[in-house]
């Protein structure tokens, strides 16, 4: 399963791709307010930070501007992938995109059968939000499993992008059930490292070894 990031936040951004263990990154409009730049400068700045899928999301709503948004956002860097909502005029712009190679991320799914429609229209990504679902008392990761199920049966290739995740048994759950990506805020990403027990078990055997009196180097 590949790693993004869901972030506009280019410091930690650097930081933790520096890890080797990000994959890509995502960005939406609230982000890109909350990092009060330039949208064109952060998506270009984060495309050279990480050469994996940039999503960069489109402001319009009607099907012609998102695409002339979606060109522009496409010019900035070849790893750009073009993000518009799941609505009609989305996929109406969805699949021109797709007929001019531009890849898409697909976002703000709720459903499967949204999902369905989004790889119709040859969406390179579709992402599912759980945890706002989470919140309304479903199950988002049912929504995944039926997502899985129905590319599966007729061969889509669009990939299913766990969005909204909140914790880290999101990405164990989106991982079990067989999303493609994960898309973490940058605070769960550093969680998925830790664990308590590795910890202390850290701690005694550094004890151990100090008694030991040797070195390895
Ligand atoms: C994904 O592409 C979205 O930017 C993001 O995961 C939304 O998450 P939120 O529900 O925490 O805002």
């Amino acid at each position: 399963m590949q790693i993004f990031l869901d972030s506009t936040d280019t410091k930690i951004i650097a930081d933790l791709a520096s890890t080797g263990l990000v994959d890509g990154v995502t960005t939406n409009p609230t982000l890109i307010a909350k990092s009060g730049r330039p949208m064109l400068e952060v998506i270009a700045e984060i495309c050279d930070l990480v050469p994996g899928p940039i999503s960069a999301e489109v402001a319009a709503t009607t099907h012609e501007a998102m695409i002339a948004e979606g060109k522009k956002l496409a010019g900035i860097a070849p790893n750009v992938v073009v993000k518009v909502p799941l609505t009609r005029d989305g996929l109406i712009a969805t699949a021109a995109f797709a007929s001019e190679g531009i890849l898409t991320n697909v976002t703000l799914c709720f459903s499967a059968t949204q999902a369905l429609l989004a790889a119709k229209a040859g969406a390179t990504y579709v992402s599912p939000f759980i945890g706002r679902l989470d919140d309304y008392g479903f199950d988002g990761m049912d929504l995944i499993r039926d997502i899985r199920t129905i590319y599966d049966n007729y061969g889509y290739e669009t990939e299913i992008l766990a969005a909204s995740v909140r914790h880290v048994a999101h990405v164990k759950d989106a991982a079990i059930v067989g999303a493609d990506v994960v898309t973490i805020p940058p605070a769960t990403f550093a969680d998925l490292f830790k664990h308590p027990l590795t910890d202390k078990g850290l701690e005694q055997f550094l004890k151990d070894w100090a008694g030991t009196g040797q070195s390895i180097l």
